[in-house]
Formats: C-alpha cells, sequence, structure tokens
C-alpha cells in the first residue's frame, strides 16, 4: 500500500491515467500494481482476458521498464460489450488499436479465443514452459479455477497473481471469490491484498 501511494504522485500515475480512460474498467491503484509487478517481478507474463487491453499496457510498460525481456501473451475471446464508458463494437480490432497506440503492440503475444480452448493452451504453451510465469492476471469470466487448473504449471513459485471481480455488483463475483476462498484455504495462493473496486492479489504456491 506504502507503493502504491508513491505511485499515486508519480510520473507512472499520469501515464497510467491515460490508458486507464482509454482502456481500462480497472482502477488505477490495481493498474499501478500490474506495472509494479511486471517491472519488478521476475518472470513473463500470462493475462486473461485484457478486453481493449488496459491491463495489458499497463504490464507491457513495466515489463519494458524492468530491464529484462519478458513476453506478455495475453488471451482474449472477442466479440462486442455495451460497457457504460469504453464499450467496443470489435474487442479484438479496438485491443490491437489501444496496444498500438501506446506502443506496445509488438510486445504482446496475443491469442484470440477462449482460454480453456485445446488450441489456446498449446499456442500458450508454444511460448511460455513450466515455472515461467512470475504475473498472471486473470479478468474474464467467473472461472479462474479453470484457468488455473489448465495453467498452473506454468506459474513459478511466488508467482503475483492479480483476480479481478473478487468483490462487487458483478454476478460473477460469488463464484469467483469461493473459487478464491477454497484456493487459499488448500495452500495454493496466499492472499496479499485486496485493492481497487475489488480485485484480489497474491502469490502461488507450487505444489
Ligand atoms: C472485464 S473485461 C477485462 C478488462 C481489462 N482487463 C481492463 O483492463 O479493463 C473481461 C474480458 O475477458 C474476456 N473473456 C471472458 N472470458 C474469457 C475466456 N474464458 N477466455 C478469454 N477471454 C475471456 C471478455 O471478452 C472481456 O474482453
Amino acid at each position: 500500500m506504502r507503493k502504491v501511494m508513491e505511485y499515486r504522485s508519480h510520473e507512472t500515475r499520469y501515464r497510467l491515467e491515460k490508458v486507464g480512460r482509454i482502456a481500462s474498467m480497472l482502477h488505477m491503484d490495481v493498474l499501478l500494481l500490474i506495472y509494479h509487478f511486471a517491472k519488478f517481478g521476475a518472470g513473463n507474463v500470462l493475462e486473461i482476458g485484457p478486453y481493449i487491453g488496459g491491463s495489458t499496457i499497463a504490464a507491457a510498460f513495466g515489463a519494458r521498464e524492468s530491464g529484462s525481456l519478458k513476453k506478455i501473451i495475453s488471451i482474449e475471446i472477442g466479440g462486442r460489450l455495451k460497457h457504460f464508458r469504453i464499450p467496443s463494437r470489435n474487442i479484438i480490432k479496438d485491443l490491437k488499436k489501444n496496444l498500438a497506440r501506446f506502443g506496445v503492440l509488438e510486445d504482446v503475444t496475443l491469442i484470440n479465443g477462449p482460454s480453456f480452448d485445446e488450441k489456446t493452451s498449446s499456442a500458450v504453451r508454444q511460448t511460455l514452459g513450466s515455472g515461467e510465469v512470475g504475473l498472471f492476471i486473470f479478468d474474464a469470466d467467473d472461472n479462474v479455477r479453470r484457468d488455473l487448473d489448465c495453467y498452473g504449471d506454468l506459474l513459478a513459485h511466488g508467482c503475483w497473481l492479480v483476480i479481478d471481480d473478487y468483490f462487487g455488483p458483478e454476478p460473477k463475483a460469488a463464484p469467483l471469490r469461493a473459487q478464491v476462498d477454497e484456493l487459499v484455504s488448500a495452500g495454493r495462493l496466499i492472499p496479499f491484498g485486496y485493492y481497487g473496486w475489488g480485485t484480489w492479489i497474491g502469490q502461488w504456491q507450487r505444489k
């Protein structure tokens, strides 16, 4: 929290504010933490549910400023969404447009498909190996457990996890919270804190 407060009056916040306004549903504190983990955490980034790119751009800025080469893999099913502030009639098209606008299109490997699809998971595995992910961002549907069952072996011990909609009015919050709490009880996730409007942040424990 101290770091988040420092960032709030740092130039990073002004950069990410523009990103948030144009391309993210996430709270500024969460974008700052994604940036921070991508910059200072070890390993690559795996994201599920970028929508039109806000979280992805925050991660790409952090990864670029980390001083080491990091892969960013982002999985988006695509389609359209009537969001009150940032609607999209073509999510993949707008996602690519925003990544290009903020100069990070080349830094991100986009996979267009559902996270649970066999084709998607084999595309991810062509790029990432076991224990290579240091930041896992999940901001998709109501089933983070399904994707952790599928991609958990790629996550390093201590990998940071950003899971949105742990709290909030969205119908997906209750099932997500139950899954996260169960994984915490089972010792697979270690909670770090709750940020923004309902984002859970914690770390992965390998078996
Ligand atoms: C809440 S939005 C993500 C918001 C984004 N992270 C941001 O910074 O504003 C959720 C996105 O996840 C996508 N999505 C939902 N379920 C998915 C799945 N199983 N695989 C891939 N993408 C999915 C949706 O199409 C949507 O674009």
